[in-house]
């Protein structure tokens, strides 16, 4: 039987419903490598930043199997730790990590949240061929699609502050941002005094993807999104509008940059080792090759080092260390 849906709930279902793609046993890292995945170095630079702000909590949210919560506990052995996902608490984690499924009330956290928000289920509207911008409807079984109703409401409201389609080409598309921005403002509100961290692969107004950035993702591979529970369905976060949202949730001072520039800025570098340890310190110049690949990893901007770091304090600065200024490859 067809069953068509809003790209949203087709993708709630999708992922988080009983048998859904996140519920499965093998976790994120089954089929995709994130920044948590590539290198210790990624969890080392957080337990820096943690402590750089003067902060004695982490809250790992979207925590996938407790892997960077696990990574933390050896790098900062006083930090509380705390994850939230909708999966159960994984088997693996130590009993002094907390685990749940609602963000807990925390003060004095770092609440981090490495690609949560591309997961965050949301809508794509399409302009149709009288300049229309229609919300898209997806048969859950097969990927197809097919325009409805004209946006209206808040989703309209949305599209005409960050991502507008007026006088767009018929066929031009965009994904509703709405849903990710009540997220991290719900996640802003949890947080009495710390700094929240939102990586992700993201877009700003200047630059929109104009078909959208709607993929799946399955065993390693990009395949098409089919919301039927077998692949991750996934787009792009509009980081603009998400930190408008954690403002008017209480966030203060506000940064946007690469995970490139952040990284550097926390000491991950990507240089290799000097060859004249390799004679006076074989395995100290084995550890240092091996780092450089996985900071490498974390910086390539054609990869992870692409991905917006969105750095908001509430009741409390941003650490200096991290770059200030407008985004920038460097
Ligand atoms: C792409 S994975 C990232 C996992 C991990 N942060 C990492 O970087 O490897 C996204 C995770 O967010 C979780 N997630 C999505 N929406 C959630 C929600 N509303 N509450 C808690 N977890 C959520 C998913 O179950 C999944 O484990």
């Amino acid at each position: 039987m067809e069953r068509w849906l809003t790209w949203k709930e087709a993708t709630r279902r999708a992922l988080y419903g009983a048998e859904g793609f996140y519920r499965g046993p093998e976790g994120p890292a089954g089929h995709f490598r994130t920044s948590v995945h590539a290198s210790p170095l990624f969890a080392r630079a957080l337990a820096d930043l943690a402590a750089a702000a003067g902060l004695t909590a982490v809250v790992d949210v979207g925590a996938g199997r407790g892997e960077l919560l696990i990574a933390l506990r050896r790098f900062a052995p006083h930090l509380e730790l705390s994850g939230v996902d909708v999966a159960d608490r994984p088997e693996a984690l130590p009993p002094s990590i907390a685990w749940g499924t609602e963000i807990p009330a925390s003060d004095g956290a770092l609440l981090v949240a490495n690609e949560w928000l591309d997961n965050v289920p949301a809508d794509v509207a399409q302009v149709d061929e009288h300049g229309v911008p229609c919300m898209v409807e997806v048969e859950t079984r097969t990927g197809r699609e097919r325009l409805t109703d004209a946006i209206r409401g808040e989703d309209a409201r949305w599209l005409d502050r960050w991502w507008p389609l007026l006088g767009a080409e018929p066929g031009t598309r965009a994904e509703i941002g709405a849903s990710r921005d009540a997220a991290w403002a719900r996640a802003i509100e949890r947080l009495g005094r710390g700094v929240a961290v939102a990586i992700d692969y993201g877009h700003a107004s200047d630059a929109r993807p104009p078909y959208g950035s709607l993929a799946g993702y399955r065993q390693g591979r990009q395949v098409a999104p089919v919301p039927d529970g077998t692949c991750d369905v996934t787009c792009h976060v509009a980081t603009d509008a998400v930190a408008a949202a954690g403002t008017a949730a209480g966030a203060g001072a506000t940064i946007v940059t690469t995970q490139r520039q952040a990284l550097k800025a926390l000491g991950v570098d990507g240089r290799r080792p000097p060859y004249e340890l390799a004679r006076t310190d074989p395995t100290g110049y084995l550890a240092g090759l091996r780092d450089a690949g996985e900071a490498g990893e974390l910086l390539a901007l054609s990869g992870l080092g692409a991905f917006h770091w969105l750095v908001q304090g509430v009741g409390m600065d941003v650490p200096a260390l991290l770059p200030r200024g407008p985004r920038s490859p460097g």
